[in-house]
């Protein structure tokens, strides 16, 4: 079968190569799914650049952690699933919980093989390529807006930029009800930004002190969620953006280390920050009943061809993508 390797030792795109493996055979509890699509989060370009938790890949590795598919085969005990059945993989696989795409060999495949327990059905009205954007991106957006402080009708969320986690983030939070400010270096994504629902925009280039903005917003007090994205950065000015018993979501690395990274201005609002790592099976779920109900559709920027993969990672890597970007299996 055709997939992409990340070579070990990779510190850059270049190390993304084709490769052939046998095909897997589904032991017993494991389902082979053919993979229609994959979709790029900001964790694979640091993968390849040997940048992401654990350092350089000790061995090849299939990338890409979300992907979605149909069943080919099922082995012996698999109760709830059968030959057809469209299905997308959940971002951590197996106990102890290790993610696709690193350690464990990816979505970048043709065919995977995974344990029943890692695979849920794709809410109806979603496509592969739609389905394979949901598993990292959208199960942080929404372990961010649902767990710890619970997003409600009337909260303000402040989001940052508009990649794939920040624009699930401003659609679940749109659709709890909630008023979203959103931040970019685009006047263009901002405005696309509102066409999909946001409230308020900053360009947090001409505005680089966009937490006061934030207060300006809210009448002095800041956003009651802020969905941080940027890292250290970015920290600062979420402290300061966040309002009375608030909460960021700390979610993102996307900066290098800038400013007084003390969090005392958080301390005197009694605001509170929470570690998010994607999210559990049960989160997944909770999202894809809120999808189906709602009738949400994942942005998707573009969608490649598998043999133009190399060119879906410098896409990714250059930024100038709105939501999510899908390689087509
Ligand atoms: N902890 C977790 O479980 C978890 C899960 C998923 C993602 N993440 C992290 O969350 C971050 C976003 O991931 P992603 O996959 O959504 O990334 P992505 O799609 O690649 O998003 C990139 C976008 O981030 C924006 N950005 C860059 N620098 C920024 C800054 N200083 N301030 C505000 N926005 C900035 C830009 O938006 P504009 O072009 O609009 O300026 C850029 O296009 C990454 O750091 C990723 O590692 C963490």
């Amino acid at each position: 079968m055709n997939v992409y390797e990340v070579v070990t030792g990779s510190t850059s795109i270049d190390g993304l190569r084709r490769a052939e493996r046998a095909r897997p055979e589904p032991g017993a509890h494991e389902v082979l799914v053919r993979v229609r699509a994959a979709s790029l989060n900001f964790r694979d370009i640091a993968v390849v650049r040997g940048k992401y938790i654990g350092g350089p890949l000790r061995h090849d590795t299939i990338p890409l952690s979300d992907g979605a598919g149909e069943v080919e085969a099922v082995g012996e005990g698999v109760e709830g699933l059968a030959v057809g059945d469209r299905v997308v993989a959940t971002f951590m696989q197996g106990n102890p919980p290790l993610a696709l795409g690193s350690p464990l060999d990816g979505m970048l495949t043709e065919y995977v093989c995974l344990n029943a327990n890692g695979l849920l059905p794709i809410p109806s009205d979603l496509s592969f390529e739609e389905a394979a954007t949901l598993p990292c991106a959208a199960v942080t957006a929404w372990n961010a807006l649902t767990e710890g402080k619970t997003v409600r009708p009337g909260d303000t969320v402040l989001t940052l930029g508009t990649g794939g986690v920040s624009l699930f983030a401003l659609q679940l939070a749109r659709m709890a009800g909630a008023r979203v400010i959103i931040t970019s270096s685009s006047d263009d994504k901002l405005e696309r930004a509102r066409a999909l629902g946001a409230d308020e925009t900053i360009n947090y280039k001409r505005e680089p002190d966009w937490d006061r903005a934030v207060r300006g917003l809210t009448g002095g007090q800041g956003a009651d969620h802020v969905i941080e994205l940027g890292g250290s950065g970015t920290l600062p000015n979420s402290y300061r953006a966040v309002g009375p018993r608030g909460e960021i979501a700390l979610i993102g690395v996307l900066t290098l280390p800038d400013g007084d990274l003390s969090p005392h201005a958080m301390m005197f609002k009694g605001a509170t920050m929470r570690g998010i790592f994607v999210g559990d099976k049960a989160l997944f779920m909770g999202l894809n009943r809120a999808i189906e109900v709602n009738g949400l559709k994942p942005v998707i920027d573009t969608v490649f061809d598998f043999d133009d993969a190399v060119e879906a990672y410098n896409y990714l890597r250059s930024a100038q993508h709105f939501g999510k970007v899908v390689i087509r299996i």
